[in-house]
């Protein structure tokens, strides 16, 4: 393996490395799957669950990651072979670039749809339609065999060009637009919504907690949310972390992406449950609840006033993108620096590589929930079982062996110096990042997959 100690490129500044990290973590698991797993799960208990989750296990496990990638300087696939040289620890490395490089496939679906519903919002599609026209649009369309993989490709193509173009001209500076350009599309979107009569509802729904629905389910799923938000457990902040410079601080850097992150979603949620509740519609469809339940919710909400509801509608769903391709760009990036680092490839041809492998990926996972759905593993369509695979078992089993790796693996002068940029910062949170890293992480870990294995019954 060669090192790239000297030659290696780094993000150019402290406020990039802390936008391209938040670019990853802020996606469609944050506009996406939190507000229908709140919606689900009763609302405001599981926020504070999830919080909980956030903080205690998330933030020292992203802090993992970060102080495996900063010191091995090397991605994912290659750190754990600088760090532990000939041990079995290599395979924790591969593990996630194969996680990234599948996850990459599917995610990339429904980041594509975003753009069609961007195309159907511009060009007044939603216009007129009834609650069930929208059900049945998203059918056609989803279960179309073409329209689905144009908008993948198109997706895909734009995560690999931004890529190719490299760290800091590609991911760092793209972040720098996108990022800004979200955070103005979530307030904006917010005040719209909230300013809705009837919006009070939706509000007391995410802020007033009815503990009597909180069940052990609700728990571990908050918990596994949060691996999913956060971009832990397949070595994506690791890689990112390995472009992170020398002054870059950790703890304030992971405490950033984990407030950055957890605000989107939150907002998200006061974006979608005021507008819901507004015109009367439950939050509890599910993962259609963005791409059936919003356009009616938006038409119906802006009846009055038709124009807004034909600029929210827009904005929502370029928001919805860019904070997908940020993501997206992360997960290519797990891959692309794998290839480039471990075989010597050319940037570029390492990214043509992870494009047309993950294009295969995507293109089938996309088939699979229409055309090729006969075609099915342990009772799930390729979609379903791809995303089963690599969210509920390779997640946590690899985020659980970063935590374990620092925590009694790598040797604590490494892991106290990454902590504190060797010796220049106070870090008093050490003794607390270390006993859970040892500790907690681990044995929740071991209980979300348990359960999501449906160990537990
Ligand atoms: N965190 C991203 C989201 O919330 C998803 C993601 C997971 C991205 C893992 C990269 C790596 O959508």
């Amino acid at each position: 393996m060669k090192q790239h100690h000297n030659e290696r490129v780094n993000f150019g500044s402290r406020l990039g490395a802390i936008l391209a990290a938040a670019g990853s973590a802020v996606g469609l698991g944050n506009i996406w799957r939190f507000p229908y797993e709140t919606g689900n799960h009763g609302g405001a208990a599981f926020i504070l669950i999830y919080l909980g989750c956030v903080f205690i296990f998330g933030l020292p496990i992203m802090m993992a990651e970060f102080t495996i990638g900063r010191r091995s300087k090397a991605s994912t696939g290659g750190a754990y072979e600088v760090l532990a040289p000939g041990t079995c620890w290599k395979w924790v490395g591969y593990l996630g670039v194969l996680t990234g490089f599948l996850i990459l496939g599917y995610y990339t679906v429904v980041a594509g749809w975003t753009l069609e519903y961007i195309f159907q919002a511009a060009t007044l599609g939603f216009s007129e339609k009834t609650p069930d026209d929208f059900v049945v649009m998203f059918q056609h369309f989803s279960q179309n065999p073409l329209r689905p993989l144009l908008w993948l490709f198109i997706f895909m193509f734009a995560t690999h060009f931004i890529v190719v173009r490299g760290v800091k001209e590609g991911i760092e500076k793209s972040s720098k637009i996108m990022m800004p350009v979200l955070f103005v599309l979530v307030l904006l979107l917010c005040v719209c919504s909230l300013t809705l009569p009837g919006a009070e509802k939706g509000v007391e729904f995410l802020l007033k907690p009815d503990f009597s629905k909180v069940t052990a389910d609700v728990f571990l799923g908050a918990m596994g949310q949060a691996f999913f938000s956060l971009s832990l457990g397949m070595g994506c902040l690791s890689t990112y972390a390995s472009y992170f410079g020398k002054e870059t601080r950790l703890g304030h850097t992971a405490m950033s992406v984990g407030l950055i992150d957890t605000c989107v979603a939150v907002l998200a949620g006061l974006i979608i449950f005021p507008a819901a509740f507004a015109v009367g519609i439950q939050p509890d469809a599910g993962p259609s609840l963005i791409f059936i339940t919003l356009p009616n919710v938006f038409q119906q909400a802006f009846s009055g006033i038709p124009v807004l509801g034909y600029v929210c509608s827009i904005a929502f769903y370029v928001l919805l993108a860019l904070a997908a391709l940020t993501s997206t760009i992360s997960l290519h990036e797990v891959s692309t620096a794998f290839l480039h680092e471990k075989f010597h490839f050319t940037r570029t041809r390492a990214a043509w590589i992870v494009t047309v492998g993950a294009l295969v990926i995507g293109v089938v996972s996309s088939l699979a929930l229409g055309e090729w759905s006969a075609y099915t593993i342990g009772g799930m369509n390729i979609f379903d079982a791809i995303d089963y695979l690599t969210a509920k078992i390779m997640l946590p089993v690899s985020g659980m062996f970063a935590a374990i790796f620092v925590g009694w693996v790598l040797d604590r002068s490494i892991v106290r110096g990454e902590a504190t940029n060797y010796g220049t910062l106070k870090s008093s949170y050490y003794p607390l990042y270390l006993f859970i890293l040892k500790f907690v992480a681990p044995i929740g870990i071991v209980l979300i997959f348990v359960n999501e294995l449906g160990l537990l019954g």
